[in-house]
């Protein structure tokens, strides 16, 4: 995950909405077409919205992450589609890219009584376009949350769609599968992904173990420490799990205890291997596929181990809730967080820029381009 700010201060491709002599302080990431990113994008600037129409308000985006699932959308791959940007009207329909941010009131319509001026909010209507600087929201499609939580966790947590989405896939997929017991163990793979730290951290602060999977890469050890500072109990990598006496080092660290909990980021050959590592009755959970490659298990898990598989997105997960059990979602995961349970580091530690990101350790060398066409591939 990225954010915002330097996309909007350094977009290639400028364009003024209205030509005029106005400075317009507001810009928006927009497209027209799905497509490659850096073909389709463009950077829009618009005037300041007008006053509110009743039951809406006027917001001010702070902070609005870039996920892998952001570009799959622009790319037309993604099952959830934006909603159409409707400041002006428009030929052919104009998106805002971003699914997920933190935006603060700016104004609040007639008949507005939960909202005022100040208060931060989230949405909870998916693929709203949160990479701009204003927009103009139904009060139905946001919620208030605390401003005490930090720009950064709060623009994590918006609550129905991918964006709100990494704490809370992470939350959902340790509690929905399996009942764990504290000392229980779960594997992992993309375990530094922003979805994989969340799923530690959380873990950790359960009292489950894990058990996390990396690519190799050249800093290894300061990867795996910093892992293990969020709270990984053990890290390793693929190339050790080819290893065949690496089946007898996790038992040590397990004891001998049986793994029931597998989650699958990125597919493939990574997650065949991850996969044998189950024990009896395990499930597997599968909600990313970075590697672009299919998912091929061995039959005999499911003879021998009644293996069960999963698919989890976190967007069926909120249609399928009610607006109560999405609340205390969201409460878990606040507790959590003010509890300095689920972490968040500062961009700027890592690349000089003044907002906050979840995710921030550099990617292996060809990850880059990767991200930059998404995770989801044609194989899901
Ligand atoms: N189903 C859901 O509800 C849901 C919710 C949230 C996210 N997701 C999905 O979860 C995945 C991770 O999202 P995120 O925001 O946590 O991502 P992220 O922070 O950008 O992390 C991406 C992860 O993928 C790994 N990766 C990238 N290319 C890879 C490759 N070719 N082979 C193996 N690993 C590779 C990276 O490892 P390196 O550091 O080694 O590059 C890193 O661990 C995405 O596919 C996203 O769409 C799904």
């Amino acid at each position: 995950m990225l954010c915002t700010t330097r996309l909007l201060q350094n977009f290639p491709h400028t364009r003024t909405f209205a030509a005029s002599s106005v400075s317009h302080r507001n810009r928006a990431v927009v497209y027209r077409k799905n497509g490659d990113p850096s073909e389709v994008l463009s950077l829009l600037t618009f005037p300041d919205l007008p006053p509110p129409p009743p039951n809406t308000a006027n917001v001010r985006f702070r902070l609005s992450p870039i996920n892998p699932a952001d570009i799959n959308v622009i790319e037309g791959v993604y099952p959830a589609k934006p909603v159409p940007f409707d400041l002006l009207s428009q030929d052919a329909p104009l998106y805002v890219g971003g699914n997920e941010g933190l935006a603060e009131v700016v104004q609040v319509g007639e008949g507005v009584r939960e909202l005022r001026k100040g208060d931060w909010v989230v949405m909870t209507k998916p693929q709203m376009g949160t990479w701009t600087s204003a927009r103009n929201v139904d009060v139905r499609n946001v919620l208030k949350i605390p401003s005490d939580l930090g720009e950064a966790q709060a623009a994590t947590l918006t609550v129905h769609d991918v964006p709100k989405v990494n704490p809370p896939t992470a939350y959902n997929m340790l509690h929905d599968f399996v009942k764990l017991e504290k000392g229980d163990w779960v594997v992992q793979n993309g375990a530094n992904s922003a979805v994989g730290q969340a799923v530690i951290q959380i873990a950790a602060a359960k009292g489950w173990k894990t058990l996390n999977f990396i690519r190799d890469r050249e800093d290894v050890e300061s990867l795996t420490g910093y892992l293990k500072d969020l709270g990984a109990t053990q890290v390793a990598t693929y190339n050790q799990l080819s290893d065949k006496g690496f089946k007898d080092q996790i038992k040590t660290w397990t004891g001998g205890r049986s793994i029931r909990l597998g989650l699958n980021c990125v597919g493939g050959r990574a997650t065949t291997m991850m996969a044998r590592l189950l024990g009896q009755d395990a499930h597997l959970v599968s909600y990313g596929a970075m590697s672009k490659e299919p998912l091929s298990l061995p039959t005999s898990l499911f003879i021998f181990k009644n293996l069960t598989c999963h698919g989890f997105w976190q967007t069926l997960w909120y249609n399928r809730k009610s607006r109560q059990e999405r609340e205390r979602l969201m409460e878990n995961l606040v507790g959590l967080m003010r509890h300095g349970k689920v972490r968040v580091t500062d961009m700027s530690t890592f690349e000089g820029s003044s907002c906050a990101l979840l995710a921030p350790w550099p990617r292996t060398r060809d990850t880059g381009d990767r991200r930059q066409r998404g995770g989801r591939g044609e194989d899901i």
